[in-house]
């Protein structure tokens, strides 16, 4: 790749992110009230489930919430594990465990990995609600609420989770008032209201992922200046994918904006004077990606194995 090419690569890349962090952006009193009713709803369970993008762990994880938390048990369920690459979501799981966290890979639409984090769970709670009879209290379930940015899959989670017991939702009076609870089955209690958490906002690469999943509303952003950087990314890590969606067998192009260009005519997106349609192109790009079609897709890896951030499909 010559100079050019890659000084106009990274200028895309600082013009896309100027684009999209204002988006992300929370306004401070937006955090203060998003992380009061946390810290209130906090007060009334025994263990939090911190939900994860499994194609972004990291992006999508907010910076504070460790301190939000304050020592509270915690699992991470890595969701949406079904568009994830299943080995890089391995060593994620992995990488949670050797820092003394729990994690479960789940996918919320599917049911996929329900039962185990429903288990892990209830084991977190243990302690608390063991601790509470040996002092003379009446047995009772353990009290769990889901974290989580926007978009990640919360109510996906939760209505997962409450299958047809969210019918029998009801106030519990005196401890919870107007607090919603799911009964899941003997030993669990999910409030049934999550807690929503802002993203991270001062990281460029992670507010382009973010983009990239449709975390941020799309309308706000340049989606096609989007989609390139995203291709880019794409020739970078899964060129293979790339070349065997959109059938290009003769090489793919050295830059994003070619290889939009490639598949907007491959696609059969022109306007008059056979010029690419590249808002057509880029809508398609992006919405093969989000629905799985360019295969299961991991754009974060986890730090110890940061070196195989070239090539995943040779992993
Ligand atoms: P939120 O409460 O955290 O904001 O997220 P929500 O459950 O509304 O889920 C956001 C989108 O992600 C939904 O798609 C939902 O179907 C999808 N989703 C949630 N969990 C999973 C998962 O494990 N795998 C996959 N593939 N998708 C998941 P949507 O397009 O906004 O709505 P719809 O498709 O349900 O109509």
């Amino acid at each position: 790749m010559n100079d050019y090419t890659k000084e106009r690569e990274a200028s895309i890349k600082k013009l896309a992110a100027e684009q999209v962090l204002p988006n992300v952006q929370w306004f401070p009193g937006h955090m203060t009230k998003a992380r009061k009713i946390i810290t209130e709803n906090l007060k009334l369970v025994d263990v939090v489930i911190e939900l994860l993008d499994a194609r972004i762990p990291y992006s999508s994880a907010n910076p504070m919430l460790q301190e939000i938390i304050a020592g509270k048990p915690k699992l991470v369920a890595l969701n949406k594990s079904d568009l994830a690459d299943p080995a890089i979501t391995k060593k994620w799981v992995n990488y949670f465990r050797s820092q003394g966290i729990k994690a479960v890979a789940v996918d919320a639409t599917q049911g996929k990995g329900i039962k185990q984090l429903v288990q892990i769970t209830e084991d977190l709670a243990k302690d608390k609600t063991e601790k509470l009879v040996s002092k003379g209290a009446k047995a009772r379930a353990a009290r769990v609420m889901i974290l989580g940015i926007p978009n990640v899959g919360k109510s996906s989670l939760i209505n997962r989770l409450a299958g047809s017991n969210k019918a029998k939702t009801a106030d519990k009076p005196g401890v919870t008032r107007a607090k919603q609870w799911i009964r899941l089955g003997g030993n669990l209690e999910l409030l049934d209201t999550p807690g929503i958490l802002w993203p991270k906002f001062e990281d460029m690469t992670a507010g382009l992922k973010l983009a990239f999943t449709g975390a941020i509303n799309d309308e706000a952003i340049d989606r096609e200046l989007i989609t390139e950087v995203f291709l880019d990314t794409m020739l970078k890590l899964y060129p293979a994918r790339i070349s065997e969606r959109y059938k290009i067998t003769d090489g793919l192009p050295e830059t994003a904006l070619e290889l939009l260009e490639l598949i907007g005519k491959k696609r059969g997106c022109l306007m008059k004077g056979g010029v690419v349609d590249t808002e057509k192109a880029q809508r398609i790009v992006l919405t093969d990606f989000r629905s799985g079609k360019l295969g299961t897709i991991s754009l974060d890896v986890p730090p110890a194995s940061e070196e195989t951030e070239n090539n995943l499909e040779k992993d």
